[in-house]
């Protein structure tokens, strides 16, 4: 090789890394790929006043009223998708802008930022004006950048509507009141008051991206633009990092100022209820809304029930057993309430930390149950097969079907509701989930105390982790032992009984004082137990025997517990205790652990002593709806010793005769 071809190559080369180097900084401007997202034309509210702001791949005009009016060009993005500790936005950018308008002989600089919020919402910032080169200015930009604040950025709205789901921010029918800021009123509270936002599945209507207000009227409070019936279109839904929720929607309105509107509400509403706090603007001036109670309106929403679509079915069609009414308790996750009556079944059952629903099964067509179940501020209707097993106890139990979609056109088809039940009550449609155990239950709440399925006097061992077993304490609180006043020595056991009298409940003492005193009483008649389980039902399911106990002591949901119980030797049985109020599939009656799907297992050995009324009996839950409880005894039989001293004898005598009367 000749030394000019080396050095024509070695130009050659350096003018290709030059080449690729200057791609890949570029200056970003014109927009390519997903900066095109920025591109769009806004309206604005910016200082009080209204504003346009069309953005193009490479240009900038911004016009505000009379006062100001400019172009500027795109000279370089500065910055994209900056993690910002005030906002969430995922998409923001920094642009530096060359201002066009200016006439003087020096250039001036500005920067914009951007937060894209939805494919109608940009939120932006704008800097203050650098009478620089270039590069400087770009330099201050950053420091702009790094000290500006997201929350002063402006809410700017597409004026090209692209169709947004509302399903992202409000979805359901609800009845609310709404009170203006500056209004001594109180709020209005009209009966006509509604919202409906049902956007139905799939469906390419305008109910997608469209909610219905209905503003009633209220003496004093009609001076907003927000009158009768109005169409609200969703523009988009945005968070901060302070548990804001934003939502921007805008209707059909010629006066731009009044055509767009910003909503706020929070993601913890700090009250247990089925109420949402939302606050709004009266104008597309998005800088005054704070928080849903400090906005220029506030409203409460609370869901309903729609009067077109799912009041109809709620006419009730057949009536449920006799005694399934009262106030039921259904183990779950969280709190769920049943309220049931000859006809409906009331859910009201909490979703989450702060939101609560109420959802109503009304009873349509009888022998399995078929059921209209509408929720209330939700917008289907669906049809649920209910097969319920006869109340035992304080117990229902039943199993559900799929839902199957109310059909609003066929509806007056006379045998609509023959093909809802055929459809909904067979068979097949009740074996969704193949686990073993598929019946759901209500506990009666309160419940009526019934006999315990295990009944004597145990010693037990508590096995699981040690931070689920019982300790001792008593009603008061904890305190150290010793509580009695007495020497035990190595009389301390760990107690369980239910005893003649008492054998509606399991009276758990981790440690109790069995030493007897000089009259032969045990010291522990003075002793408190521990814990104390009323006993609420039992039955047997998949060859497993399933307990519900109830312990307002205890922090789980609903103070109620689910045990699966099983008898191991003559004189020994094991209980496991559920990890929330409800038994698992895959619980047995030796599961101990979280990894078992169980909180504790104890196992019991049975401890009658001498003088103890407490005969052992035992009752496995096989047919649950006797009524004469017909236990398995296994009492002591005769070993009263023939030394014993004739005044113990009948002092013995005395006390079983006071124990049977108080029977
Ligand atoms: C651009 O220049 C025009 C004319 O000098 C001025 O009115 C406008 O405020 C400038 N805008 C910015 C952002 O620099
Ligand atoms: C049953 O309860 C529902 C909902 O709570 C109510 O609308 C209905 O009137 C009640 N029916 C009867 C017969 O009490
Ligand atoms: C409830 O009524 C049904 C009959 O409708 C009966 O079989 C069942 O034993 C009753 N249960 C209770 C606890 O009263």
């Amino acid at each position: 090789m000749s030394w000019h071809q080396a050095l024509a190559l070695g130009l050659l080369l350096a003018w290709q890394l030059a080449g690729t180097a200057l791609a890949q900084t570029g200056t970003g401007c014109p927009f390519t790929g997903d900066d095109r997202r920025y591109i769009m034309p806004l309206f604005s509210i910016d200082s009080g006043q209204d504003t346009t702001m069309f953005i193009t791949d490479n240009t900038l005009t911004y016009r505000q009223g009379f006062l100001q009016s400019y172009k500027a060009t795109c000279v370089r993005v500065l910055d994209r998708n900056r993690k910002e500790p005030e906002q969430q936005s995922k998409w923001n950018m920094l642009v530096l802008y060359r201002n066009d308008t200016t006439s003087g002989s020096r250039e001036i600089y500005f920067c914009a930022k951007f937060y894209w919020q939805s494919i109608n919402i940009i939120q932006y910032q704008l800097s203050g004006v650098y009478a620089t080169t270039a590069s400087d200015a770009a330099s201050r930009c950053t420091i702009f950048e790094s000290n500006n604040r997201y929350s002063f950025a402006v809410v700017g709205f597409s004026q090209q509507y692209q169709i947004y789901n509302c399903k992202t921010i409000l979805e359901g029918v609800f009845w609310f009141t709404y009170q203006l800021k500056d209004s001594s009123r109180t709020p209005c509270d009209a009966l006509t008051n509604k919202i409906k936002a049902c956007q139905r599945a799939g469906s390419q209507e305008r109910d997608s991206y469209i909610a219905t207000f209905n503003w009633g009227q209220c003496p004093g409070l009609a001076a907003t633009k927000d009158t009768g019936q109005q169409n609200y279109y969703c523009y988009g839904m945005w968070t901060d990092n302070n548990n804001n929720v934003y939502a921007a929607v805008g209707m059909d309105q010629a006066d731009t100022k009044f055509k767009y509107r910003c909503l706020v509400t929070r993601k913890d509403q700090n009250e247990r209820s089925i109420l949402y706090r939302w606050g709004m603007t009266v104008d597309a001036d998005c800088s005054t809304l704070k928080s849903p109670d400090e906005s220029p309106m506030k409203l409460i929403l609370r869901p309903t029930l729609d009067s077109t679509d799912q009041v109809p079915q709620l006419r009730p069609g057949c009536n449920l057993p006799k005694n399934f009414t009262g106030v039921w308790f259904q183990p779950a996750e969280y709190q769920t309430d049943v309220y049931i009556n000859a006809t409906t079944i009331k859910l009201r059952r909490q979703l989450n930390q702060y939101q609560w629903e109420e959802v109503y099964f009304v009873c349509r067509q009888e022998s399995r149950y078929l059921m209209a179940v509408v929720t209330e501020g939700r917008c289907d209707v669906d049809y649920i097969c209910m097969h319920f097993m006869p109340r035992h106890h304080n117990i229902i139990r039943f199993r559900m079907s799929k839902p199957i979609k109310h059909d609003p056109n066929h509806n007056e088809d006379s045998n609509y509701m023959s093909r809802r039940f055929r459809e909904a009550c067979d068979w097949f449609s009740f074996t969704m989930d193949q686990v073993e155990w598929t019946y759901e239950y209500f506990v009666l709440n309160p419940p009526v105390p019934i006999n315990c399925p295990i009944q004597g006097r145990f010693k037990f061992n508590m096995v699981g982790q040690e931070s689920e077993f019982y300790f001792t304490k008593i009603p008061a609180g904890v305190t150290p032992r010793p509580r009695v006043q007495v020497v035990c020595d190595q009389y301390w056991e760990s107690d369980m009984h239910a005893c003649i009298g008492e054998n509606k409940q399991l009276s758990l003492d981790v440690q109790r004082c069995m030493r007897l005193d000089h009259i032969g009483r045990p010291l522990s008649e003075y002793d408190v137990p521990d814990n104390i389980l009323t006993c609420v039902g039992y039955w047997m399911e998949d060859a497993k025997s399933y307990m519900i106990t109830f312990d307002p002591a205890d922090p789980v949901v609903g103070n109620f517990r689910c045990w699966i119980y099983r008898r191991t030797g003559l004189r020994t049985y094991r209980m496991s205790r559920s990890m929330a109020s409800k038994c698992m599939p895959d619980q047995t009656s030796s599961s101990a652990y979280p990894s078992e799907s169980a909180s504790l297992m104890l196992e019991l050995t049975d401890n009658e002593r001498l003088f103890d009324q407490c005969p052992m009996k035992f009752d496995f839950g096989k047919d649950p709806y006797t009524n004469t409880f017909q236990l398995e005894v296994f009492a002591h039989a005769g070993r009263l010793s023939p030394t014993m001293r004739p005044a113990l004898l009948a002092c013995l005598v005395a006390m079983v005769t006071a124990a049977m009367h108080s029977i």
